[in-house]
């Protein structure tokens, strides 16, 4: 546990709250750049992770690029100082209006994810008189052997275009006026904790670059994707030397830029959440522990079964421990944080700290039983800053009209 002082954060700027090790997100990102060293590598942070500016700024200020998936995530990316030339834009649904923006951006390039979007994104170039650079998502058809919601590299998955399929389309683009292939991409999936499978990927994608470049399509940028894997539990994680050295053998011998783009690895366990208890009670047997956060606020343990580890401030070595579950107020069976967990006597205002809560936590929060979303505080060299206030009641109906007017 970092030393980022949890009880004076929680009376500060009260709970739910989500706090911030900046220090540690910034490690993880000098680590996976040296992984690289020696190659010519981009990190391009999946904002989708935690979307939070001042968390974005963090890998700004170390060079990183951005992976966006929606025009929103773009202007954040430069919002918080990301150049737009190390910018990609993915997705596999983008409008029109979406291409247009990101086109006039000048953003490094946008990653297409099938046929039909390719043609888009060339009648809008076409249009706007300019040259696209795109890249295209290549679904390897390998098993990443990871939950299956966010598996995302079998021809199952709505993903990608398939290895034939990609290559008609990267010559369609060559002798296109209006696009022009820079990249290739692919992303099999998320929480990855075993090489075998990025492996095999970056094999197959790598002999598609070979035989592209024999028809003379230049691609200067190898994007595999995000998807390493963190613990949260006692998962093994993939080592990045490895993980580095799999890929630069895959791409030997082509003379390409690596491109990747870590979400969880980045931010995951920089992250934490506080929680206050509000009271304990028993249903027969069954015993509750009654938190206000909420799945509105950590989505993850509801819609995976993800674990999170958990820890109650002041009680670590506490004997008597019996099983509970820590339940937040809103009016689903599924909401929990955790399951079955082993706690001591819990007191109302007792404070719990969800662990890993960093990825994917506050970026999938919703206001859900109209609860405003929590507050965001930042921490770095020993000082904690307030990055987004907590919501209020007037912030969530701001947009709204009463249809009867008085
Ligand atoms: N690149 C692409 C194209 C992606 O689809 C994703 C994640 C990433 C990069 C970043 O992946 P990461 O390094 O974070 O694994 N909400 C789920 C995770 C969904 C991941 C979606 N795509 C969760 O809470 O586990």
């Amino acid at each position: 546990m970092s030393k980022i002082d949890f009880e004076a954060l929680a009376q500060e700027f009260k709970t739910p709250l989500y706090v911030y090790d900046l220090d540690y997100m910034k490690s993880q990102y000098k680590a996976l750049k040296s992984a690289f060293e020696g190659e010519k590598s981009l990190i391009c942070y999946a904002i989708k992770a935690n979307s939070n500016l001042s968390v974005i700024q963090t890998f700004a200020k170390e060079g990183s690029g951005a992976d966006c998936v929606s025009i929103g995530e773009v202007k954040r990316a430069l919002k918080a100082g990301i150049q737009p030339y190390k910018i990609i834009f993915s997705g596999v649904g983008k409008s029109d209006e979406e291409i247009k923006e990101a086109l006039n951006l000048k953003i490094l390039m946008i990653n297409v994810e099938s046929e039909a979007e390719l043609k888009r994104v060339e009648a809008v170039a076409k249009e706007m008189k300019i040259e696209a650079r795109i890249s295209i998502r290549v679904n390897p058809n390998v098993d990443p052997k990871t939950h299956p919601y966010i598996s995302t590299g079998l021809n199952e998955n709505k993903f990608g275009v398939e290895i034939d399929l990609a290559k008609r389309m990267y010559i369609y683009a060559k002798n296109s006026s209006n696009l022009e292939p820079v990249g290739i991409h692919f992303h099999i999936g998320s929480q990855l904790t075993d090489l075998s499978p990025i492996k095999e990927a970056a094999e197959i994608v790598a002999d598609l670059v070979r035989s592209l470049r024999a028809i003379d399509v230049d691609i200067r940028f190898f994007d595999v994707g995000g998807g390493l894997g963190v613990v949260y539990d006692n998962e093994k994680p993939i080592d990045l030397k490895e993980y580095a050295n799999a890929i630069k053998s895959a791409i030997r011998g082509l003379d390409l830029t690596i491109v990747c783009e870590p979400g969880r690895f980045l931010v995951a366990n920089g992250g934490y959440l506080l929680t206050k208890v509000l009271y304990e009670k028993y249903n027969g047997e069954k015993r509750f522990v009654i938190v206000d956060g909420a799945m509105n606020d950590l989505l993850r343990p509801s819609l995976y079964n993800a674990y999170h580890k958990i820890e109650v401030l002041g009680k670590e070595n506490e004997k008597n421990l019996s099983k509970a579950d820590i339940v937040g107020p809103i009016c689903e069976s599924g909401d929990f944080l955790a399951k079955d967990v082993e706690l001591p006597p819990m007191q109302s205002g007792d404070l719990i700290v969800v662990k890993s809560a960093g990825a994917y936590g506050f970026s999938m929060a919703s206001n859900y039983n109209t609860r405003p979303r929590a507050a965001e505080v930042a921490c770095e060299d020993g000082e904690c800053r307030l990055v987004r206030k907590r919501e209020s009641f007037e912030d969530l109906i701001k947009l709204e009209e009463l249809y009867l007017k008085e």
